[in-house]
């Protein structure tokens, strides 16, 4: 076995976006461009001899390739040990909770998330520092910068390792440990959650059904949700991660996710449904005949953490997106708490819980957490649901009608227009953006527009600044437009729009949410004629 210095040029598309670098499948798979990204990856780096690097995937195609040429590249750049998850899998959260727990330099997550997998689907590649969150844009910058000038890679010329065999190997002295995946990740959770009387909850005939979308979390929740916490066989369904998630979107919402949805609304519903994407950090959660929004999901679990044992000592803040819903603020303000609104992307909650001012996260996009990890993640909502379940013994309708009833019902929707000609798409944001100033004061569609502005984000902790965020459009009813542009579709642009109205009377909380939006959706389109100026009827998705 030897290591041998390999001449290359750079590839000048390599940059890192919200979550890391995401591109079809097929250009992941041309010569160098794996070994180049990684090498830019490791060029970035300081002290990293005999470190300790973690590293798994969401088990999509491609997925076993680029682990083997990861673990040589470790090997070709002087790294110490390499952890990777049985089959090559990890998801996102179990990997931040493996670098954390084994106290890892970093590691690197390969995923392309929620996007469909396979030689035509998507691929991506990420790096997660030693606080087990993704890199910061100070290293995604380095990084992208290695990659325009890379002249050269690294890498053993030593044999693939068995990824399916539970051992140890050694990789040209690189020592490779093949791990569960789910260990240290079960462990963490029964150290937040009361098992117990979740597992009595089961005996006691509480149903619920849990679809892993083929994709990564089907292990997690088959050790979980049937092993450690005795859900009968059968409560996990599309649990055997496949490379292309069974030729469909791992994306848990209510177009991917609609069969369960379907279930969880008809005569046959169990008590509970939930689903998580392709690497599992996100989740969708079901009661019988209610879709609980994220954004509510995030309310209801921060209100009601203080039952589960890991949240007992109440919550220090807490954190969310910009474009999610208010619901959480009004919880934050009773609990006497911190509230702060981020930029879109789990990477700007980082700051917040490291430094312990923060401790339950959420964005509207299926993702909740809190500072057990430094990614969101599925299994974790839904296992902080399961534990409030069991301690309040009512069912998910009756405990969010009871929210509603304490604080409000903010009424939320996200219309996303997928794969739009981008310049279209550019065009009428930037033109929007040059509107603002003249919107403020208008009555538009009968509504008096507060403030517009562009987002723009200083972090409390290091005082970094964000501009662009989103455009938002408040008010003077409470009511509130925002409109972004995606940053991580790989085809063409996705524009999203989100629309949210406050109610407070007992009487209209149980209404629906298109037709209570109907209006500000009319509103909507007279500010920035997404329908005309896209040529498209309709959204492709309403969450
Ligand atoms: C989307 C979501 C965002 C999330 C990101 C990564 O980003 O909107 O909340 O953090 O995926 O999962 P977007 O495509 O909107 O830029
Ligand atoms: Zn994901």
């Amino acid at each position: 076995m030897t290591i041998a210095t390999i001449q290359t040029e750079p590839f000048q598309d390599q940059k890192p976006g919200t979550s890391g670098l995401r591109k079809k499948t097929q250009v992941f798979m041309q010569e160098r461009y794996v070994e180049n990204f990684v090498q830019a990856i490791f060029d970035s780096l300081d002290d990293k001899q005999g470190k300790m690097l973690v590293v798994g995937g969401d088990g999509r195609y491609f997925n076993r390739e680029a682990i083997q040429t990861i673990i040589k590249m470790a090997a070709g750049n002087g790294f110490g040990t390499v952890l990777v998850g049985q089959g090559g899998l990890l998801s996102t959260p179990a990997a931040s909770c493996v670098i954390r727990a084994r106290k890892a330099y970093g590691g690197i997550i390969l995923s392309a998330s929620h996007n469909p997998g396979g030689p035509d689907g998507d691929f991506g590649i990420k790096y997660n520092t030693d606080n087990g969150g993704p890199a910061p844009e100070k290293i995604t910058e380095a990084i992208f910068a290695k990659s325009t000038t890379i002249t050269a890679y690294r890498i053993s010329d030593a044999p693939d390792v068995d990824l399916d065999q539970i051992g140890t190997t050694d990789v040209d002295g690189l020592t490779v440990h093949v791990i569960d995946p789910a260990e240290d990740y079960l462990g963490l959770m029964a150290n937040l959650f009361d098992f117990d009387k979740i597992r009595e909850m089961f005996q006691a005939g509480f149903r619920m059904r849990f679809d892993a979308m083929h994709a990564v979390t089907g292990p997690y929740a088959h050790a979980i949700l049937e092993g450690a916490l005795g859900a009968p066989a059968g409560t996990v369904v599309n649990g055997t991660p496949s490379p292309d998630f069974g030729g469909h979107h791992p994306d848990p919402n209510l177009v991917h996710a609609k069969e369960l949805h379907d279930l969880m609304m008809g005569p046959d519903a169990p008590d509970f449904g939930a689903a998580s994407d392709g690497d599992g950090d996100r989740n969708l959660i079901i009661g019988k005949g209610i879709f609980v929004t994220p954004s509510d999901s995030l309310a209801a679990l921060a209100a009601n953490a203080h039952l589960a044992k890991g949240y007992a000592g109440g919550l220090k803040g807490i954190a969310r997106s910009m474009p999610t819903s208010g619901a959480a603020d009004r919880v934050a303000e009773a609990l006497g708490i911190g509230l702060y609104e981020t930029p879109t992307g789990w990477k700007f909650f980082g700051n917040l819980l490291d430094a312990g001012m923060a401790t339950i996260c959420g964005e509207e996009s299926a993702g909740t957490g809190s500072d057990h990890v430094r990614e969101k993640d599925g299994l974790w909502a839904v296992l902080l649901w399961l534990n409030i379940l069991a301690v309040r013994q009512q069912p998910v309708k009756q405990i969010m009608a009871e929210h509603w009833a304490t604080y409000g019902r903010n009424y939320y929707s996200r219309h996303d227009y997928e794969e739009v000609d981008a310049a279209a798409a550019n065009s009428l944001v930037d033109e929007l953006r040059g509107r603002l100033c003249e919107l403020a004061g208008r009555i538009i569609n009968g509504r008096g527009v507060a403030r517009a502005d562009d987002f723009a984000y200083k972090d409390p902790v290091d005082g970094s600044t964000s501009a662009k965020q989103g455009i938002r459009i408040l008010f003077d009813d409470g009511s509130r437009i925002v409109l972004r542009l995606s940053g991580t579709g790989t085809a063409g642009a996705t524009l999203r729009l989100y629309l949210e109205r406050f109610e407070a009377d007992p009487a209209r909380l149980d209404l629906d949410t298109q037709e209570v939006l109907a209006d500000l959706i009319e509103t909507a389109e007279q500010i920035a004629a997404i329908k005309a100026r896209t040529g498209r009827d309709a959204p492709t998705v309403i969450t």
